[in-house]
């Protein structure tokens, strides 16, 4: 069986930034509550002209720069996303700008976990032997879905994409996983498709409407968050047949940082292995791990062969780890 290895990755350059005190001019909020609560002091947010697919793109170009792979040469697009600009995809708009013309395309939606689920649904089809070169993208462009009137939310999210390049190889550096899903929690995090009747005869209507902003239950969420995720990782961990004390980072989904705290106090890593860049970026959903990732390797702080332990969690609630080593 064909393993699987991490040869690239990539991330899109937003160069608009949001501070926590511009916010505090739209609600109210400040800058101190922010930092405290959350570690976040700014977010990235597109600009105008980009487009969900375009910032994924961009981000799966350098990833395929760093790998060293043309985009010929890609036989699958994965864009894990929530926000996409065409509800049919947007996958096959970032194949068509890659020019990777050989490569199916195609969405996953599993909202913040979305980069793990895709990830390991990657590997898949490697170790199936259906493909050796696959791009994982993960964008989010949750602006646009933000309810920005609503301070226990708008203060949270920030727009970003970032992709990795998986290749087949004779070593399987993807050690471990475990996901998980639970719809009976799906009302804690939100972004529901709100209609209204519009009869088109006297016996029959279809439902129009559109997106309502994002609603979640931030406490609900945080108490899931820091029980399950250090779970979840364990149960990775002992697929892989590793424990924390072999880890060199741990890469959570980067929601909120006293989340990064307690997941890793509970786990027993130490500060100085946890990989956040929240204060620059707030959380992005699908992106915010592939983004962290890449971030990690370009300062040098990732080196081939660390042994990452990567964790997403989110809306569904959906939550999940995969445990790999680096190039
Ligand atoms: O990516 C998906 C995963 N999402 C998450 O993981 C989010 C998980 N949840 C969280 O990160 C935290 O629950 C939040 C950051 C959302 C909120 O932090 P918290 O410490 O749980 O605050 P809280 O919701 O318990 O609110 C405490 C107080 C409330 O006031 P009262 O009722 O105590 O008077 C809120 O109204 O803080 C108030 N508050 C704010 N104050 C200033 C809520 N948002 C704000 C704000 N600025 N932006």
């Amino acid at each position: 069986m064909p393993g699987v290895s991490l040869v690239g990755s990539g991330s899109a350059c937003l160069s608009a930034t949001l501070s926590n005190e511009a916010l505090s001019h739209l609600v109210d909020t400040t800058d101190e509550w922010i930092v405290s609560r959350t570690g976040i002091r700014q977010r990235h947010l597109a600009a105008a002209e980009d487009s969900l697919g375009s910032l994924a793109a961009q981000a799966a170009r350098q990833a395929l720069a760093m790998a060293q792979v043309e985009a010929e040469a890609v036989q699958l697009i994965l864009l894990a996303t929530s926000t996409p600009d065409d509800l049919f995809g947007s996958a096959c708009q970032v194949q068509a700008e890659l020019g990777a013309t050989r490569a199916v395309a195609f969405d996953l939606t599993a909202a913040c976990s979305g980069f793990v689920f895709a990830l390991v649904t990657a590997a898949q089809y490697i170790r199936a032997g259906a493909f050796d070169t696959v791009l994982v993208i993960g964008a989010d462009v949750l602006s646009r879905w933000t309810d920005w009137g609503d301070r226990n939310t708008c203060v949270l999210f920030g727009d970003g994409a970032g992709a990795v390049v998986l290749q087949a190889s004779d070593r399987d550096r993807l050690l471990g996983f475990e996901l998980c899903s639970d719809g009976t929690l799906n009302s804690y995090l939100k972004l529901p498709y709100q209609a209204t009747p519009e009869p088109l005869n006297a016996d029959l209507a279809v439902q129009k409407g559109t997106f309502a902003p994002i609603t979640m239950n931030g406490r609900e969420v945080y108490k899931f968050a820091v029980s399950r995720v250090p779970e979840v990782i364990e149960k990775a961990l002992f697929r892989a047949d590793l424990t924390t004390q072999d880890i060199d980072w741990l890469l959570l989904h980067q929601a909120n940082q006293r989340i990064l705290d307690a997941v890793a106090e509970r786990l027993q890593v130490s500060p100085e292995r946890v990989l956040s860049n929240m204060a620059d970026h707030g959380n992005t959903s699908a992106a915010s791990i592939p983004l962290a990732l890449d971030e990690a390797v370009r300062a040098g702080r990732i080196q081939p062969g660390d042994t990452i332990a990567a964790a997403g969690f989110g809306a569904g609630l959906t939550w999940g780890s995969a445990i790999f080593q680096w190039g």
